[in-house]
């Protein structure tokens, strides 16, 4: 059976395409979702796809994804801000990938905290449209491996 991934996309990244497109460039949502859509079915996984602009949407969202071997999330402020969020992630037995298309580390202060980074296999920012592609290979090397592990130093 193909093994579903839940990439979850929180507040305002339905407006990608016309969002601060010198940040986040002109690619929409949906754009990003079917480049991820195209890694993930190389590696015969299946991407479930859910944006909300709702914090709790997100949290049921993820508390309801015991099917699923990994999830992929741009939580987009909610990244600065939602204890809740991290700790719904943290009860999920699956792989975590945290992703941006901007690199919050070189933004504004109030972007540098990511709640979520700590409950995070591991974050992907920066890499504009290629970060959904490259959250997706790093799920699938994970979950080929089985057990995700940190490299050894
Ligand atoms: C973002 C970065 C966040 O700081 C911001 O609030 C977003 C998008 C990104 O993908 O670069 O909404 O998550």
């Amino acid at each position: 059976m193909t093994r579903q991934v839940l990439l979850l996309s929180g507040p305002n990244l339905d407006r990608l395409g016309t969002r601060s497109p010198e940040i986040y460039g002109s690619a929409t949502l949906a754009e990003h979702v079917a480049r991820a859509n195209v890694v993930a079915a190389a590696h015969d996984l299946e991407v479930r796809h859910l944006q909300s602009n709702f914090e709790g949407d997100l949290i049921e969202a993820v508390r309801d994804a015991t099917d699923c071997v990994a999830i992929v999330i741009n939580a987009g402020a909610l990244t600065h801000t939602s204890w809740a969020l991290a700790d719904a992630l943290a009860a999920f037995e699956g792989v975590v990938v945290e992703v941006h298309l901007s690199n919050p580390a070189a933004r504004e202060p109030f972007r540098h905290l990511s709640t979520l980074a700590g409950v995070a296999d591991g974050s992907i920012a920066g890499f504009g449209g290629l970060s959904y592609e490259l959250a997706l290979e790093a799920v699938a090397r994970l979950v080929a491996d089985g057990e995700p592990s940190p490299p050894a130093a």
